[in-house]
């Protein structure tokens, strides 16, 4: 009888397990099929698939906002300085923000109440870095694009619990450069930049001190954290309600924390250091007038030479640095705009422009090694698959306790990084591996674009699209490999690699 019962309890349990498998698979094609449709990201192109589905792509809307002046993330101040010494206080905090009219906004911030300060360091320099959690859950301290071991790289492994505070020390050894730093605590990542945490690394050299290029920062050297995001009827950011496994999006563009922003140009040339700080949207910048800019910087450094666009494409932690000429763009009027996804993201206002500077757009920029050889090198591939809950990297998801790839320290490899997402037009990831900065070898076969071919370490890989980097790391340790979209990183779309 006993046996019997048993028996009986077996087999419900094995149909119920059979059944709940059935009915997630069949959910998750549902979800599947309801975020195919719009991956692209082109606000021009998500009206229809808008209409039709739930929220996923949202659409960027321009604000009822009145236009208010750009908010210029502080400088940190060094705790002390000495020799070729810097330290540095890093304090992840709870505040609140008044973005919009009304209640203010519950936000999170470094060394303030929403996104960071800019941290300023030096080739050579060593630096301290005394990290605070002032949070009331577990964070990192992550510094994306700079390269150091991985015991001061801030991953998923790196935490800091509540309350507690970390000191790191490293030697910074790579070129001039605009980097980011961020959280990086497995499964709050993306809730933690979303609500927020976000700051900025400036490395500078004696040749970026040298370079006669607009540097007063604040003034003609501005950087533009670019993000979307939505707030609730009460003007909070609520991430579990505006979640898409696809990626969070906002219908708000924000720039610096600051909902359509203007700033005052008073010279020739305005140099924007532009990072997409969303957690999953894509920009596409462009001038309003369609006139000209100059790229002069990518991810990890200077370019070789401005190179002229009308047009500059960014996903989730890309950076750029563009250069403006104030006189020749809208000649005609009083005011210059910067579009993002053609909604209008900063307004430069000119008021009369007295600093008459002059820059020669053929000048020398950086140094780098043009025509790559890559004869004779090993090469690894790396496969980005699936999307919302299906998205994995060479089919397998994120495992803390599994090193996926072992990597020699200092031997160069091409990456063959492909995007498999063909489906209903498929979506863009962007790919970005912890420290190290690679160059971009080709796009299906084909040269890299100019603006590309500088420094790296995220890189949007198209659809159905081959992309080969050259890849060398430097640094010991475990590092990590992933989509930048967040939501994407967070279901699994992550590696680790060890160097040694
Ligand atoms: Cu922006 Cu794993 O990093
Ligand atoms: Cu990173
Ligand atoms: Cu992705």
């Amino acid at each position: 009888m006993k046996k019997k019962l048993f028996v009986l309890s077996i087999s419900i349990a094995f149909l119920f397990a059979l059944y709940s498998t059935y009915d997630i698979y069949i959910n998750k094609a549902v979800e599947r099929e309801n975020t195919s449709m719009n991956m692209h990201d082109n606000d021009q192109t998500n009206e229809m698939s808008m209409s039709k589905h739930r929220a996923g792509n949202i659409q960027l809307a321009p604000s009822g906002e009145p236009e208010k002046e750009l908010a210029i993330p502080p400088l940190l101040a060094p705790v002390s300085s000495k020799n070729n010494e810097i330290e540095y206080d890093v304090v992840a905090q709870k505040g609140s923000s008044q973005i919009k009219k009304g209640q203010k906004t519950n936000t999170l911030g470094y060394n303030g109440n929403y996104l960071g300060p800019v941290i300023k360091i030096k080739k050579g320099q060593t630096v301290t870095l005394n990290t605070k959690n002032e949070l009331d859950r577990t964070t990192s301290f992550h510094w994306h694009g700079l390269e150091v071991p991985s015991s001061s790289d801030g991953g998923p492994h790196q935490i800091v619990s509540s309350g507690e505070t970390k000191k790191i020390t490293f030697t910074v050894n790579q070129e001039a450069a605009s980097l980011w730093f961020h959280p990086h605590p497995e499964g709050d990542t993306a809730a933690q930049v979303y609500e927020g945490l976000a700051g900025l690394v400036y490395v500078e050299d004696s040749h970026s001190d040298e370079l006669n290029i607009p540097k007063d920062y604040g003034i003609n050297d501005i950087p533009l954290i670019v993000q979307d995001r939505s707030f609730d009827e009460n003007n909070q950011l609520n991430y579990d309600k505006s979640y898409n496994a696809d990626g969070t999006q906002g219908e708000t563009l924000l720039i610096n924390g600051t909902i359509n922003p203007y700033i005052k140009v008073t010279e020739t040339w305005i140099r924007y250091r532009i990072f997409n700080g969303s957690n999953s949207r894509n920009f596409t910048f462009n001038l309003k007038d369609k006139s000209a800019f100059y790229q002069i910087a990518t991810d990890g450094g200077f370019l070789n030479h401005p190179v002229e666009l009308d047009e500059l494409i960014l996903a989730p932690g890309e950076r750029a640095e563009i250069l403006i000429n104030t006189e020749k763009s809208a000649p005609n009027d009083t005011e210059i705009t910067l579009m993002a996804n053609n909604i209008a993201a900063l307004h430069m206002k000119k008021n009369n422009i007295t600093k008459k500077t002059d820059f020669s757009t053929s000048k020398r920029l950086n140094n780098l090694v043009e025509n790559l050889n890559t004869a004779g090198l090993k090469t690894q591939k790396i496969e980005l698959n699936g999307m919302s809950h299906m998205v994995n990297i060479n089919n397998n998801t994120f495992n803390m306790n599994r090193i996926d790839l072992f990597k020699k320290k200092d031997q160069q490899e091409v990456w063959e990084v492909h995007n498999r997402n063909g489906m209903m037009g498929g979506m863009i990831h962007p790919f970005h591996i912890h420290g190290v900065q690679f160059r971009i070898l080709s796009r299906n076969d084909e040269v890299a674009p100019e603006n590309e071919q500088g420094w790296k370490d995220t890189v949007l890989v198209n659809p159905n699209e081959q992309v080969n980097l050259l890849v060398k790391f430097q640094q010991d340790g475990v590092f990590m490999y992933h989509c930048h979209i967040l939501e994407h990183e967070e279901l699994g779309m992550m590696g680790q690699l060890e160097v040694s």
